[in-house]
């Protein structure tokens, strides 16, 4: 074939390859099968490679890639790349709306759209040609990554019909998860490090060296704004529908991922309507984006020194949170067990903001593989304190330096012990450590053991730091002078304590066990304890075998109930709580022998008139059965028994703080 004929059947072959592959990847419409795509495409490459000088920078052929940057030039923005600000509520949208009617006094036309999870793109088309793709970058000047671009199939190279010679267009590059997964599938099955997410293996991808690599990634993108002298539209919306026209892959109206409204209730309809739908499209999105229509309001509005003032993100809630780990500290809990937690720069998800987040264990910490200064991904399940779930190691700074787990307690400084078999490492100083001394007492106090009111976790840190408590008998001899001196401090808060105390010793011992905090030994096994062995000082001389031969006590609960009798410190507070009157026995004796105390923990409030009981029979039985008589309703209260006639002002506290109610009938049901 002559020069002349190649140039001929090269322009054929372009524009028929141009416009199925705009079929294939922007309509999803395909004319003609795999196959002869590939003859055609493998026909001009072909004659390429025999006549290079007639090989076009647009020719379809770029899409398979081959072309290798070393370094990519760094290109200047002709119109700066802003971002948006963000919303997280409906009312920061709602506050968006009022201020731009604010401004404008006709009614405003919003257009809403969907906001692709991926990265900024700026690409430049002069007489219909693709010559230039920018990355975001720093706003103000990007990478240039147009061969890479280039192998994205939906992203026209020559643009088809009316189009102005010169302009610039905006869209957001990303990965589908089709195409994701499967990248992921062949790196587990050669071994490799999985990508953590698609938006950032699209924002690796387009910075690959290799073109060829990109161009078997998959990529894809969406187009969502336009910018130029001689745009043919005045409004947003009219621009991007010419834009599909001349090959761009835009979001259709018929598809509702673009929406015309002038009404708020417009735009809370389409965020409710993706919110839902979201996840069944076939890429990520992390909102909503809401833009002014007309070119003349948006210039009215202007721009901040960031955003436009006329367009706006809402950011959906999601169940996982990307931020930095700035360091790590150690806790030390009441057993002395070490539990690393992440220092994280603060986050929004799921309503809260986010500045912790538990790690575990060391192993935890060696599988996360975590370096000081990495991207991490943190989730909330069903725990208060959300976790790290993963490392964004694409995004890991040069020189992180990794985590080592320390070897000395945090706040004692002894040495840090792994007994075999057990994930956490436990600081062995169970006296003289003060995180362990004050967790003590604060299990000891707390509502499931001795329910001692007017002591919090606050208080006893303050008094143990004033050397007025060093363990949990100390609050049996505690100084009322002394408390009055410290701060915050009051008569009336030291009244409160001293009665708590005093009530404790009411506590019957089965709590007192579970009180004093033997390793292992909950509420539940310290109540079989009690039972089986009546009194401590049984508890005390029982061997192994005979703790072993209990129902449910295995070797872990025997060898810790055992370690416990061994340590003389724990000796001695135990027959300082004796001395000061603490229920070291069984209560076998009186009408109430062997009643189940039910109502541990509970606090009731009794209201109204009864049937079958007086209001102070009722108050007796709760106490009886563990429970705790309050006057009044709280947060803190675990259910109302509500009798006839019960005050109005009560009731409607209750349904307030979504206090139960039950009938007398239902009481007696419960305890019966
Ligand atoms: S418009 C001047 N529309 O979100 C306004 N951005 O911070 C230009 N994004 O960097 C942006 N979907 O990468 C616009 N439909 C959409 C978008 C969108 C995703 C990205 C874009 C931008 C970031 C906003």
């Amino acid at each position: 074939m002559d020069k002349a004929s190649a140039k001929i059947k090269i322009e054929k072959l372009s524009k028929e390859l141009h416009e199925h592959n705009y079929n294939y990847y922007v309509l999803s419409r395909p004319a003609i099968s795999d196959y002869q795509f590939d003859i055609m495409l493998k026909e001009l490459m072909d004659l390429e490679e025999k006549f290079p000088e007639l090989s076009l920078e647009t020719s379809p052929s770029k899409r398979v890639g081959g072309s290798i940057t070393k370094e990519f030039d760094t290109v200047t923005h002709k119109y700066r790349m802003l971002s948006l600000s963000n919303s997280y509520s409906k009312d920061d949208l709602i506050d968006f709306e009022k201020r731009i009617q604010k401004l404008i006094e006709e009614k405003v036309e919003y257009v809403c759209e969907l906001k692709y999870d991926g990265v900024a793109i700026g690409l430049r088309y002069i007489d219909g040609n693709l010559v230039q793709a920018v990355t975001r970058g720093d706003g103000t000047q990007g990478d240039d990554v147009t061969n890479n671009v280039k192998t994205i199939r939906s992203i026209p190279l020559k643009l088809k019909g009316d189009y102005p010679d010169d302009f610039e267009i905006r869209g957001e590059i990303f990965l589908p998860l089709e195409a994701f997964q499967k990248l992921n599938e062949e790196k587990k099955r050669a071994g490799e490090q999985l990508m953590a997410n698609p938006r950032n293996t699209a924002s690796g991808t387009l910075k690959m060296q290799s073109s060829k690599t990109v161009a078997d990634r998959g990529l894809d993108c969406y187009l969502y704004y336009l910018l130029g002298e001689n745009l043919p539209e005045t409004t947003h919306l009219g621009n991007l529908k010419k834009a599909g026209k001349w090959g761009f892959k835009v979001p259709l109206e018929r598809d509702r991922m673009i929406e015309k409204t002038n009404s708020i209730e417009g735009i809370l309809s389409f965020i409710n309507y993706w919110d839902n739908k979201r996840k069944s499209l076939p890429f990520e999105i992390d909102g909503i984006v809401i833009k002014v229509n007309s070119y003349e309001k948006q210039e009215l509005l202007g721009f901040t020194s960031k955003s436009p003032r006329w367009a706006i993100a809402y950011k959906f809630e999601t169940e996982q949170a990307v931020t930095i780990l700035n360091s790590i500290s150690y806790q030390v809990g009441r057993t002395g067990a070490v539990t690393p937690v992440a220092n994280l720069k603060p986050v929004s998800l799921l309503g809260t903001v986010v500045k912790r987040a538990s790690l575990h264990n060391k192993d935890q910490i060696e599988k996360l593989d975590l370096h000081i200064g990495d991207e991490v991904f943190v989730e909330k399940g069903g725990e208060i304190i959300p976790k790290v779930v993963g490392v964004n190691f694409a995004s890991r700074p040069k020189n992180a330096v990794p985590v080592k787990y320390i070897s000395n307690c945090p706040e004692c400084s002894s040495t840090l012990l792994r007994k075999d078999g057990e994930a956490n490492h436990y600081c062995t100083n169970e006296n003289g450590c003060p995180p362990q001394i004050t967790g003590k007492i604060q299990h000891y106090i707390s509502r499931k053991a001795m329910n001692i009111d007017g002591l919090g976790g606050e208080t006893v840190e303050q008094f143990f730091k004033a050397g007025l408590i060093k363990d949990i008998a100390d609050l049996y001899s505690l100084d009322p002078t002394k408390m009055l001196s410290l701060e915050r401090m009051a008569d009336k808060s030291v009244n409160n304590i001293i009665k708590g105390v005093k009530d404790s010793l009411k506590i019957p011992y089965e709590q007192v066990l579970f009180a004093i905090g033997i390793r292992f030994v909950g509420s539940t096994v310290a109540k079989i304890l009690a039972r089986h062995f009546k009194n401590i000082e049984n508890l005390k001389n029982a061997t192994l075998e005979d703790l072993i031969s209990v129902d449910e006590i295995g070797d872990k609960i025997a060898e810790s109930v055992q370690d416990f009798f061994r340590d003389s410190n724990n000796l001695n507070v135990i027959s300082r709580l004796k001395e000061a009157g603490v229920k070291f026995a069984i209560d076998e004796s009186g009408e109430d022998a062997g009643l189940e105390k039910i109502l541990v923990g509970k606090s009731i409030v009794v209201s109204g008139v009864f049937q079958k009981f007086t209001r102070d029979e009722l108050k007796k039985t709760i106490e009886k059965l563990g429970g705790k008589n309050v006057g009044s309703i709280s947060k803190k209260t675990s259910f109302v028994v509500a009798g006839e006639k019960m005050g109005p002002s009560k009731l409607e506290k209750a349904e307030k703080l979504g206090v139960q109610l039950i009938s007398e009938e239902e009481f007696i049901q419960m305890i019966s």
